[in-house]
């Protein structure tokens, strides 16, 4: 008897977005460990911090095949891209990876829709959520780096930022959160 809740196509692209989810936090370890070696502690931990997120996010996928009775498929995962060439572009990189992943995410809704597959479009909807949040907390940093100078930014601004980004906590207040939970 075959207890596969999932579809061929369903199955293939949760596995697909499990290994995408491990190649972000390759990524971040990366950005995590160039921030660091360019001097600038706070922000490779806020990577590191991200680089775990991802590790979760993966298993997130990774239980969810498992538990509607599909089969995983730990697949290689790419070698991160070169290194950044300043922070604007680290930020930058990474916005653009988030917008991606954001994509896949629809991507996944979208065809569960189209199958009428509402415990998959249910859990997309956690991530649908989550991207809102990662979105804006890298939109928070390109912000903060415009303040403080943007591609002319002195020395000691940078350093500014980076202990401020260092203490900072690990999610996004999002308005629609505030709006909702604390009127
Ligand atoms: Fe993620
Ligand atoms: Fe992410």
């Amino acid at each position: 008897m075959d207890t596969n809740r999932l579809s061929k196509k369903i199955q293939t692209v949760l596995n697909s977005q499990m290994t995408k989810e491990a190649e972000a936090a390759q990524i971040y370890l990366s950005y995590g460990c160039w921030a660091d070696s360019e001097g600038f502690g706070g922000i490779a931990n806020y990577f590191f911090r991200h680089c775990q997120e991802e590790r979760e996010h993966m298993m997130k996928f990774m239980q969810y095949i498992l538990e509607r009775g599909g089969t995983v498929k730990v697949e290689a995962i790419k070698a991160p891209p070169a290194n950044p060439k300043n922070l604007q572009d680290c930020f930058e990189k990474t916005f653009k990876h988030e917008v991606e992943n954001t994509t896949a995410i629809y991507n996944i809704v979208n065809l569960a829709h189209e199958e009428k597959d509402w415990a998959t479009y249910n859990f997309g909807q956690w991530f649908v959520k989550e991207q809102i949040e990662e979105e804006k907390l890298v939109m928070g940093l390109l912000d903060r780096l415009k303040i403080a100078g943007g591609p002319k930014a002195s020395d000691e601004s940078l350093f500014a930022l980076d202990m401020q980004l260092g203490k900072e906590p690990d999610s996004a207040t999002l308005a629609r959160d505030v709006a909702v939970e604390k009127p």
